[in-house]
């Protein structure tokens, strides 16, 4: 199932292993992996992962993405055990995960304690197979929620210092950066320096204190200091839900794309004065504990590593929400303690 690689024309080969990869992101994601504007130049290996009551579903995908005139796709490999598809894995999109609401095992998982615990067992799998299979600088970006302690138990299991383990926040900087350009009436690209702090959970701090509108402040563009507490930062925090309650299903194109945003931005260096968002290891930045998976304002220098910036400046008001998510994730990690 691989197209000829001209090799004047694709220069490298990359492997890309997806979970989850029958569910709606995943549908809205995998034809962008290689679409050639993410990977440029690149032959996309695609390893796709679903759990084996839906795999059979991935042959009808791997027929579309054949059928869609696709010269960047590579080889399409579609598995059901994770542990066979993790070799040689460049990029892990954990996308699968067993969400809330849904009756497992005999027993229906209402609560995020519950959530944390079923997730956090496959996680550790997942996790283990990477540090041992997956390429040495291999980096993962865990989406499935609770994406940060998901990460954080698949970081520990894999055990594996060379790798780059995130979950996602890209999607609600990529809404703030929305709501923010809506207010002031300029187009999204003006907005730039979005950072997402914290837990991807309702206790996220979108940081409008240093968010830019046109290299200065947005605080220059928006007076209306009350507006960012009582209307943005909320409509951020709960964005996710107000999705749900519209459409009847969780956000998908748009996790889609901040999933590609995220790849996009770790795979080029980050332009000066900017930054992106996306939860790693804290090491103590911040006052944030280390260990803990945290939103942070991350950049990609030339060499390709990712690095936290270190010189943002956050007002008390900030500082307390930042903490108030931190504690959460602390409290997240005390539950799933015996998965560390
Ligand atoms: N971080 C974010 O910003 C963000 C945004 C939106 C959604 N999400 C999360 O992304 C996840 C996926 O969302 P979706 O809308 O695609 O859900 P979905 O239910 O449509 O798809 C999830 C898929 O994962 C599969 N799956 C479950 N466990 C798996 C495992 N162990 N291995 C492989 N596949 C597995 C399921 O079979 C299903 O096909 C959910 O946890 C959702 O909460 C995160």
């Amino acid at each position: 199932m691989s197209h000829i690689t001209n090799e004047e024309f694709m220069k490298k080969e990359i492997n890309v292993v997806v979970t989850g990869a029958a569910g709606q992101i995943g549908y809205s994601l995998i034809p962008r992996l290689i679409d050639g504007n993410l990977f440029k130049d690149t032959i996309v290996n695609l390893s796709l992962v679903e759990i084996p009551q839906v795999v059979e579903k991935l042959e009808g995908l791997a027929m579309e993405l054949d059928d869609s005139y696709f010269p960047h796709l590579g080889s399409i490999d579609i598995y059901d055990d994770f542990s066979a598809a993790s070799h040689n894995g460049n990029w892990f999109l954990l996308v699968g995960s067993i969400p809330r609401g849904i009756v497992y095992k005999g027993k229906k998982i209402e609560e995020r304690s519950d959530l944390l615990k079923i997730n956090g067992g496959i996680f550790v799998d997942q996790g283990k197979a990477i540090g041992s299979n997956g390429a040495n600088e291999a980096k993962v970006l865990v989406v499935g929620n609770p994406a940060n302690t998901n990460a954080l138990i698949g970081m520990n299991a894999a055990n594996n210092k060379d790798q780059t383990w995130m979950a996602m926040t890209m999607l609600d900087s990529n809404r703030a950066k929305s709501m923010l350009a809506k207010k002031i009436n300029c187009n999204v690209s003006e907005i730039s320096k979005m950072v997402i702090w914290g837990n991807h959970s309702p206790t996220m701090y979108p940081d409008f204190e240093n968010a830019l509108y046109k290299n200065s402040s947005v605080k220059e563009a928006i007076s209306d200091l009350d507006w960012f507490s009582n209307s943005f930062i909320p409509s951020v925090q709960q964005r996710g839900k107000a999705v749900i309650d519209a459409r009847g299903a969780s956000s998908a194109t748009s996790a889609a794309k901040a999933a590609i945003d995220t790849i996009h931005a770790c795979e080029n260096p980050t332009l000066s004065g900017d930054c992106f968002s996306a939860a790693i290891m804290s090491d103590g930045a911040y006052d944030v504990p280390e260990g803990l998976i945290c939103g942070f304002p991350l950049m990609t220098l030339s060499s390709g590593k990712i690095e936290i910036i270190r010189d943002l400046s956050l007002s008390d008001g900030g500082k307390q929400r930042l903490s108030q998510s931190v504690q959460e994730l602390i409290d997240e990690k005390s539950a799933v303690q015996d998965l560390l």
